[in-house]
């Protein structure tokens, strides 16, 4: 099937990290016409250097927020990997501080000038940084819950790595939900219901699931000071964006997990598998059956869900 709408995709934080790998792949795909490309510097050489593959979209750098309102200007989907990344020892939470304000000015010019569009946050702390953006939107008078996303993709791309390792399985057709949120503990993945269906033995669950869990801070540490994963995030957020623009253009069967606004536990948001249409979320699939364990994990994460969520809209309403 072809899908020929066409969209505008900005990236702000391009010039970043996350931001140039996630450009390269977004370069790549023709569903994109218009690839804009925001930081507060080198846009101008990684938007020339990307300008010259031979794919659809044409592609502009805008530097400095002068310039961010032309780069948002009539986007279909804003991506925001904008911010500072972990150093060993630190939290998501440790970057809160700096991050915070980030991801508020950044979503502010959003709902100012493509109030339309759906909005990916990866910028961390994940867990506040979209309840943030939504209280943002709230008071722009833009918000729609359901083109609001904290991408969560890469742990569930990090699942289908490790259960596919330890079960022999192909990674690319592997799948795992993952439910919750993006840090640590709230990191819940699902693995009573993996496809294709796999019995993990009872002591092998914690460790694989705690792997899971810490699998960012095993790349803060090995990358040793210089930052947490790009690659595998731009990997994985490009699968959202793509997924996101799939949907867009008419694809019925999109379903990602994401972090969105969500009534189903006590958290105000909370990722679960979601079915993506033509307007963004259509429909919260929910959480499901889960195992005795699972349920235990959903109990722990709830509590630091919460006081993350809290934070953020407290920031926000400052
Ligand atoms: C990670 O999980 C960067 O939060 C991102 O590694």
């Amino acid at each position: 099937m072809a899908f020929n709408k066409i969209a505008k995709v900005a990236v702000l934080g391009a010039s970043g990290g996350i931001g140039q790998p996630l450009s390269l792949l977004l370069k790549q795909s023709p569903l994109i016409s218009h690839l804009s490309l925001y930081d507060l510097a080198h846009t101008p050489g990684v938007a020339a250097d990307l300008s010259h593959i031979n794919s659809r979209s044409k592609v502009t750098g805008h530097m400095g927020p002068e310039e961010l309102g032309e780069a948002l200007k009539g986007s279909d989907v804003v991506l925001i990997p904008a911010g500072v990344p972990r150093k060993p020892g630190m939290t998501r939470d440790d970057l809160f501080n700096i991050n915070a304000s980030v991801v508020r000015d950044l979503v502010k010019a959003c709902a100012h000038n493509c109030p339309q569009a759906s909005i990916a946050i990866i910028s961390n702390p994940v867990n506040s940084t979209v309840p943030i953006a939504a209280e943002v939107l709230k008071k722009a008078g833009t918000y729609d819950p359901a083109r609001l996303f904290g991408v969560t993709t890469l742990d569930v791309v990090r699942a289908n790595t490790f259960v596919a390792e330890v079960k022999g399985l192909d990674p690319a057709t592997t799948n795992v939900p993952v439910i919750g949120g993006h840090a640590g503990i709230t990191i819940i993945p699902l693995l009573s219901r993996v496809t294709p269906s796999v019995n993990i033995e009872a002591d092998k669950l914690d460790a694989l699931t705690k792997r899971i869990q810490d699998a960012g801070t095993e790349v803060v540490k090995a990358k040793a000071g210089s930052g947490s994963a790009t690659l595998s995030m731009a990997f994985a957020a490009a699968r959202f964006a793509f997924s996101l623009l799939e949907a867009q253009a008419g694809r019925k069967d999109v379903i990602e997990c994401a972090y969105v606004q969500s009534n189903v536990t006590d958290a105000a948001f909370f990722a679960t598998p979601i079915h993506l249409g033509k307007n963004g979320l259509e429909a919260n699939l929910g959480i499901g059956k889960l195992s005795a364990y699972e349920e235990d994990l959903v109990k722990a994460a709830i509590p630091e869900l919460k006081a993350s969520i809290k934070k953020g809209e407290e920031f926000a309403n400052q």
